[in-house]
């Protein structure tokens, strides 16, 4: 496995446009996302190859249904060989449990990740949907009930890293997106970080698309990723 703290987002719609970006990445420097964009166009097929040629892949489709269907996913998802997938946190303690002991205790086992609330969401959809309070004190309760219910982590903002990293000991994974390197275009990100920021506020992987997927040499962007966290 590789130590690398960066995991690429292959956000594309086909298998083809994936492998080959995968094919100009190095497995010993980055680790792979597979959304449900990628995933419900090209299946299994491309987790495994992707695992097949090194890479630690992370499987991020978000599993949130009754505990014994999330759990079979999970289950599913380890026989695949990914390094590390995730659920939703709002299915509940008995749903998070489920899906724990589905993926084992094996050495490698992967890391099960549990998702707060999504950062597109705003107060008024918040209020919406009849859930009471703030958003980041919901995202605090959220993290506490995964880290109680034996996930390894959560997927959050680095805005809200550091608060999670007071509240959690270190072996608690914190799963970051939305970062831009100094001087990149931030796209349709708010409030993004910089990879180093974001491993100051307590991240422990970053997730990082378009500044490297859309980089004319996606490995030269990695590169310069890399010598901003070591400067
Ligand atoms: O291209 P970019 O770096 O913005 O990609 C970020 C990746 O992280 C995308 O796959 C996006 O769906 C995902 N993500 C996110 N914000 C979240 C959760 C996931 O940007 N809160």
């Amino acid at each position: 496995m590789s130590d690398s703290k960066i995991i690429v987002a292959l956000d594309y719609p086909a298998t083809d446009a994936a492998i080959a970006l995968a094919d100009q990445l190095d497995p010993d420097r980055c680790k792979l996302k597979i959304g449900k964009e990628l995933f419900t166009r090209s299946g299994p097929k491309t987790v495994e190859l992707l695992v097949q040629q090194g890479f630690d892949v992370f499987l991020d489709l978000k599993y949130h249904d009754i505990p014994t269907t999330v759990a079979k996913a999970c289950a599913a998802a380890t026989d695949l060989g990914v390094w590390m997938m995730n659920v939703h946190t709002l299915g509940g303690a008995a749903m998070m449990r489920a899906a724990r002991d589905a993926i084992g205790n094996a050495s490698d086992r992967p890391l099960l990740i549990g998702v707060t609330l999504l950062t597109s969401m705003d107060q008024q959809t918040f209020d919406q949907i009849g859930l009471q309070g703030t958003i980041s004190d919901t995202v605090l309760r959220l993290a506490k009930l995964a880290d109680s219910s034996g996930l390894d982590g959560v997927v959050c903002s680095a805005q809200e890293a550091s608060r999670l990293r007071v509240q959690h000991d270190d072996a608690f994974q914190l799963i970051t997106p939305g970062i831009r390197p100094a001087n990149s275009e931030q796209g349709d990100q708010h409030r993004t970080m910089t990879p180093s920021e974001a491993l100051v506020a307590g991240s422990n992987y970053l997730v990082i698309g378009r500044p490297i997927t859309a980089a004319k040499d996606p490995m030269l962007a990695l590169q310069e990723i890399e010598n901003s966290l070591t400067s």
